[in-house]
């Protein structure tokens, strides 16, 4: 028995995953979908933090409040511990999320008009984000290799001379789930220094490494380069904390770090909620082994979904290294998206994310979250068969 056998019920709680699926699947009635896309999780936080939620919640201190020093702390000392790391207090800013920072670093360190890099398949917001602030998205895709992405850095190489001025990283990589090692993020800052673009390198899936994999932050190989990297983390996705909306940046440039916060506080951002330092320095003190123990659980569930899938003809899925989402392969199923999506629906009733939503490279893909219980997985694997019979 674990913690994570029990589940929160989330219907009718205002939950993205539970509750917005008419619209998103646009359909008329979703009483019996089983929603496994969005990436957060079924599962409580870890009880600690839930309890320094209410001690604040029972003080109602909420009058304007800034992030303390103790929170501070507790960020550099989860990188310390979990990637022998080592930062300093004063480089660090705070956003209410990765895609808020994202947005405010091409304001405040991008020109309108400027082109941004993304490698693809990538997590759609990376799309969206850069164009809806007037930025020029370049995409340079991926390499599918033995079940696994790869760079091609020649063609990585092209795209940057094409005067781009920043590249936005994934690592852990969404929605793969690859954790990009060394020799490939040294070529990514020794190509990026070359041709002087900034490295914006969004880290939010680190702490959710599997079966042993070992996450490296690309600012610790920066060396000389390092004022061109800006880090973007949160114990968000982590400890399912998404609701809560708090994250950090990590940047040595100082004045890289006073154009984002000038950013930060013109669009009425200079503070977070107070709840938001709360949560995160509980979960950084006190949330190791509950991660510990949720990773242990993801890769067992991860393990069956790939055991049942992968006896149906035309499906292929390798295991991620870093996340609890799995990015199913079905370009040999012989069906198209649209028609594989509508079988799932409505004949399996389950609730996958289609994988041309992450780029055309995506198309062919399907994204599944397991990060619930191991029944609901049975149950999601019982779906997907129906919806394939
Ligand atoms: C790679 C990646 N970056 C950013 C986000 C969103 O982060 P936030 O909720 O902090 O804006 C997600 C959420 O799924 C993600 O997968």
């Amino acid at each position: 028995m674990s913690i994570f056998d029990q589940t929160l019920n989330r219907r009718c709680t205002n939950s993205v995953k539970w509750d917005t699926m008419e619209k998103v699947y646009e359909l008329s009635d979703t009483t019996d979908i089983l929603p496994m896309w969005i990436a957060d999780m079924d599962f409580a936080p870890p009880s600690a933090v839930s309890k320094a939620l209410q001690k604040h919640a029972e003080e109602a201190i909420f009058g304007y409040s800034y992030v303390g020093e103790e929170a501070k702390q507790a960020i550099v000392d989860w990188q310390k511990k979990r990637y022998n790391w080592h930062i300093e207090k004063e480089s660090i800013s705070f956003s209410h999320g990765v895609l808020s920072a994202l947005a405010n670093i091409l304001t405040a360190l991008t020109q309108q008009g400027d082109k941004v890099l993304i490698s693809t398949p990538f997590y759609p917001p990376f799309f969206s984000i850069p164009k809806s602030n007037d930025r020029e998205v370049v995409t340079c895709p991926l390499v599918a290799q033995d079940g696994t992405y790869v760079y091609n850095f020649e063609a990585f190489e092209q795209a940057l001379a094409q005067n781009v001025k920043a590249y936005i990283l994934c690592n852990p990589h969404n929605p793969g789930g690859y954790v990009w090692d060394e020799a490939t993020l040294k070529e990514i800052i020794r190509l990026c220094a070359k041709y002087d673009v900034l490295i914006i390198s969004d880290e939010i899936h680190a702490d959710l490494m599997l079966d042993g994999a070992q996450h490296t932050p690309l600012a610790k190989l920066a060396g000389d380069e390092i004022n061109r990297v800006i880090t973007c983390m949160a114990p968000t996705k982590t400890f399912n904390l998404a609701g809560i909306q708090v994250a950090y940046i990590i940047t040595t440039d100082k004045k890289k770090q006073m154009l984002l916060e000038a950013v930060n506080m013109a669009s009425g951002q200079g503070s977070l909620n107070s709840f938001a330092p709360v949560a995160l320095q509980a979960a950084y003190a006190e949330g190791l082994p509950w991660l510990e123990e949720l990773l242990l659980y993801i890769s067992n569930n991860m393990n069956y979904v790939i055991a049942e899938l992968t006896q149906l003809p035309g499906i292929h899925i390798a295991k991620p290294q870093g996340t609890y989402l799995l990015w199913i392969d079905c370009r040999q199923l012989g069906l198209n998206e649209k028609e594989l999506m509508q079988r799932l629906l409505e004949v399996g009733k389950l609730a996958l994310e289609p994988g041309s939503k992450y780029g055309e490279e995506g198309r062919g893909f399907l994204r599944m979250n397991v990060a619930c219980s191991f029944d609901t997985v049975k149950d999601a694997v019982a779906r997907f068969k129906l919806a394939l019979s």
